[in-house]
């Protein structure tokens, strides 16, 4: 794995995880433990996109279960269908929400949360984890967010 991340302050987000992607396969390369692999990618997100909280949830005993993240403590257990994630999961499908007070049964880990994005991974087509990212700005993220999380969640599916 490389041991420094190369950052790139461009201030066009999609410039930003243009650099990112690479490294990030790069991070993960060679090393089979999940959750080391989960932390390093949660802290190259935080690093390069600055976001207010970026995680993991694990599928565990039909729960979404707390894992690695970056950012303030968070909700540890979701259920199946709750919240942004629980629907990311049940849906199996990337859920981008402007306005978390506008989404039905948002679970307020923050009350600084105010837009968020949650992608699936999966295993055998099954939902394994899903990453959840928050941000303190309504609108913060559109459908840039959503395919380059998206690549960066296909690699994910090649850890699980
Ligand atoms: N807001 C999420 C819960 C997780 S925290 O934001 C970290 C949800 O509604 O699923």
């Amino acid at each position: 794995m490389a041991e420094e991340l190369i950052l790139s302050t461009a201030a066009d987000k999609n410039e930003r995880y243009e650099t990112l992607i690479p490294q990030i396969k790069s991070l993960v390369d060679g090393e089979s433990d999940l959750v080391a692999n989960l932390s390093n990618i949660a802290a190259a997100l935080k690093q390069t996109m600055n976001f207010f909280w970026v995680g993991f949830y694990i599928v565990k005993d039909n729960q979404l279960v707390l894992g690695p993240f970056q950012g303030p403590i968070a909700c540890t257990r979701i259920n199946f269908g709750k919240g942004v994630c629980g629907a990311s999961w049940k849906e199996k499908k990337t859920i981008l929400v402007p306005n978390v007070d506008e989404f039905p049964g948002h679970i307020a880990c923050s009350s600084a949360s105010k837009s968020e994005i949650v992608l699936p991974a999966f295993k055998n087509s099954e939902v394994a984890l899903v990453l959840d990212v928050d941000s303190n700005a309504l609108n913060d993220f559109d459908e840039r967010d959503q395919l380059a999380l998206e690549k960066i969640m296909r690699i994910v599916d090649g850890l699980l």
